[in-house]
């Protein structure tokens, strides 16, 4: 059976859909002191495929209560697909005394799950923090699926260079275009500076493509000295829409085009679906352990 968490449900159906199984009903409660209680009360199968994003410590806790849930009531095999999962960005202790929070969640979900599908995680290493097997699938060249044909001279432009390797997939699906990437520098959360790159692009559609839109501030940066270069259209895509304190008003002011996002996070820009990409992940697990 396919399981939801509260922040991948329709994720969760699309992939019920894809793998044709039963999709599990799960119930999210809350106590009076906050604690929350997911449950699944007709779970009925021997495994287990819990979908659930941890964006929120909320859904964390949530992960941890489907996958014990599900254990009790009989599941013999559990595999965890965390679409978008959180506290990757601190997977380093970065000052003494500082925990590796990836770390940390990782250990947490590793003794009740026997795979971890990951997608796009932000660094590749984190899947060394998990006891067991995990999948990294990568998402990013279905973002190309939501960019109108017949883009002028595109130019497919990271904002670090992290993400070359995004922009690059998109291009490759897209079929056309160059490639690039700008210098960054963060001097804080909502502080960057950017070097202005030496490609030109006047008149051209650009699409910035990153891993994760948080706050805003790299996409809106990048997109500022695109503008300010005389771009026509700029599109910015990335897998993980989390837009969190303002992003989208940001965005907006910065003079894009669209956002598009994938259900990795269940946005309004989340117009691509990592269901099929996930599908056939779980379907590759099945042919290497017949
Ligand atoms: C950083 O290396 C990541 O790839 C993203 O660029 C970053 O997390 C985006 O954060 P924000 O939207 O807050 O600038």
């Amino acid at each position: 059976m396919i399981v939801p968490g509260s922040s991948s449900q329709a994720l969760a159906s699309a992939l019920a859909t894809e793998l044709n199984k039963p999709l599990a009903a799960v119930t999210y409660d809350q106590f009076p002191d906050g604690e929350t209680l997911a449950a699944v009360p007709e779970f009925d199968g021997d495994r287990a495929i819990i979908v659930a994003t941890t964006d929120t410590n909320d859904t964390w806790v949530e992960l941890l209560q489907l996958q014990d849930a599900v254990i009790e009531a009989g599941a013999t095999e559990v595999i965890t697909v965390i679409p978008y999962m959180g506290y990757t960005r601190q997977d380093r202790a970065f000052k003494s005394g500082h925990p590796v929070s990836a770390r940390a969640m990782a250990r947490a979900i590793s003794p009740t799950t026997d795979r971890v599908i990951l997608i796009n995680p932000h660094e590749r290493s984190v899947a060394d923090f998990f006891d067991g097997h995990v999948t990294i699938c990568d998402a990013a060249s279905h973002l190309a699926e939501s960019l109108p044909s017949g883009l002028s001279e595109p130019l497919f432009i990271a904002p670090d260079a992290g993400a070359i390797e995004l922009a690059t997939a998109v291009r490759d699906e897209y079929g056309t275009g160059s490639t690039d990437y700008f210098e960054k520098t963060r001097h804080s959360g909502t502080d960057v500076d950017m070097n202005i790159t030496d490609t030109n692009v006047s008149t051209r559609d650009v699409v910035v493509v990153d891993d994760i839109i948080a706050t805003g501030v790299t996409m809106s940066t990048a997109v500022g000295h695109l503008n300010d270069g005389g771009a026509a259209r700029v599109y910015i895509g990335c897998i993980h829409p989390l837009l969190a304190r303002g992003a989208r008003t940001r965005l907006e002011r910065a003079g894009i085009e669209r956002v598009i996002g994938t259900d990795t996070i269940e946005r309004e820009v989340s117009a691509v679906s990592v269901a099929p990409t996930v599908a056939a992940a779980i379907e590759a697990v099945d042919i290497e352990t017949r």
